[in-house]
């Protein structure tokens, strides 16, 4: 099956179609998206999720924003749309920066054109979508560069474990640590994946094992409490996951869980991968202390496929990210190469 997990149909009078990721795996349905408002409610419900996709269908949204303008507007009035679609949507989710590189893309392209001397509000508008195509198609490209850097470090024989899903749902192409999977499995490498379940949402036994099934790449999957049991066993030669932000000095934000993952991996010995594009880099932090960190509704602590499993009134913690220091992570696999050992210096270097 062709995962496309955010796909623009039609010029600047098209819609956004995303794959809803809500209901997968039990139904593949695809959601139709016509207005801010309801791309701000897809990206919040993780209809469309992973931090690329979060970016990717963002940057759409400006252009079903000018959809919506009524009368005889000015082209400042159009500008302005934009701007206010784009500070809407960066209210989705805060703690993947793919999402606010994309919009600053957006807003500095929409700037750009309303300075032009003959600009119009069609140019306005065709401009924007050409640049929310741009953000598409560089998606999909270094996806594709991850999987070719990374495959590399997966070598047959391996139980590869991952956490949540950094795949083709979450990217316009065919993931991220997923990507590194998927080539290494079209080399013919035969190697075993073990998905975490990824509590509290699931993305991991949900999404993940629902792609690797999908490309005929052998599966298991483990209740996050499992992870480190198996690596004891000697069952996990390699961890791999996707990133949300990743600070100048290479600590990385990922869903909640990933962090004791890492120290495990690094209790027993086995190579932590992060894959990730440069999207997903903010240098503007120095570390990852920096990164704002997504705290999200308790009910999906308390309740469990609609049955409630925790006490009325019970206090709930449910931070849907934390944060890997550099120095549990073996490498940092990015579409323009890999980088071992990260830090501030080698990050520069290579993302410069
Ligand atoms: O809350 P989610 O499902 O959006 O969290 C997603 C993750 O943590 C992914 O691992 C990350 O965004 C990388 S996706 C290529």
């Amino acid at each position: 099956m062709n995962v496309e997990a955010v796909k623009w149909i039609g010029g600047t009078d098209g819609i956004l179609e995303l794959i809803d990721q809500r209901r997968l795996p039990a139904e593949f349905v695809k959601l139709k998206v016509r207005s801010v408002e309801q791309l701000h409610e897809a990206i919040h419900t993780l209809a469309v999720r992973g931090a690329p996709a979060i970016g990717v269908a963002a940057a759409y949204g400006p252009v079903l924003a000018l959809q919506w303008l009524t009368g005889r507007p000015s082209l400042q009035e159009a500008l302005d749309q934009v701007l206010k679609a784009c500070d809407y949507l960066a209210s989705s989710r805060p703690t993947a920066v793919n999402l606010f590189w994309a919009l600053d893309r957006i807003r500095a392209r929409a700037r750009e054109v309303a300075e032009e001397p003959q600009a119009t509000i069609q140019h306005l508008h065709a401009s924007i979508l050409t640049e929310a195509n741009a953000i598409y198609a560089e998606d999909v490209e270094m996806c594709r560069r991850i999987g070719e850097n990374g495959e590399r470090l997966i070598r047959s024989g391996f139980g590869v474990l991952t956490h949540c899903n950094a795949g083709a749902l979450a990217t316009a192409g065919q993931g991220t640590a997923l990507s590194v999977l998927f080539e290494a499995h079209t080399k013919g490498k035969q190697f075993e994946v073990y998905a975490d379940e990824t509590r509290p949402l699931l993305q991991g036994s949900r999404l993940t094992a629902w792609e690797l099934q999908q490309a005929g790449i052998k599966v298991t999957v483990i209740c996050d409490n499992m992870a480190g049991s198996l690596m004891k066993q000697g069952k996990i030669h390699a961890v791999i996951t996707g990133a949300d932000r990743i600070a100048a000095n290479g600590d990385a934000a990922n869903k909640i869980g990933t962090y004791s993952v890492a120290v495990m991996a690094r209790h027993h010995g086995i190579p932590f991968y992060i894959a990730a594009p440069s999207s997903t880099f903010d240098l503007s932090i120095e570390s990852g202390a920096e990164i704002p960190i997504e705290q999200r509704n308790p009910e999906e602590v308390t309740r469990f496929a609609g049955v409630q499993t925790a006490p009325n009134g019970v206090a709930v913690y449910n931070p849907a990210f934390d944060v890997t220091e550099a120095k549990l992570i073996t490498a940092l696999i990015t579409e323009k190469g890999v980088i071992e050992s990260p830090n501030t210096e080698r990050i520069r270097e290579l993302l410069a």
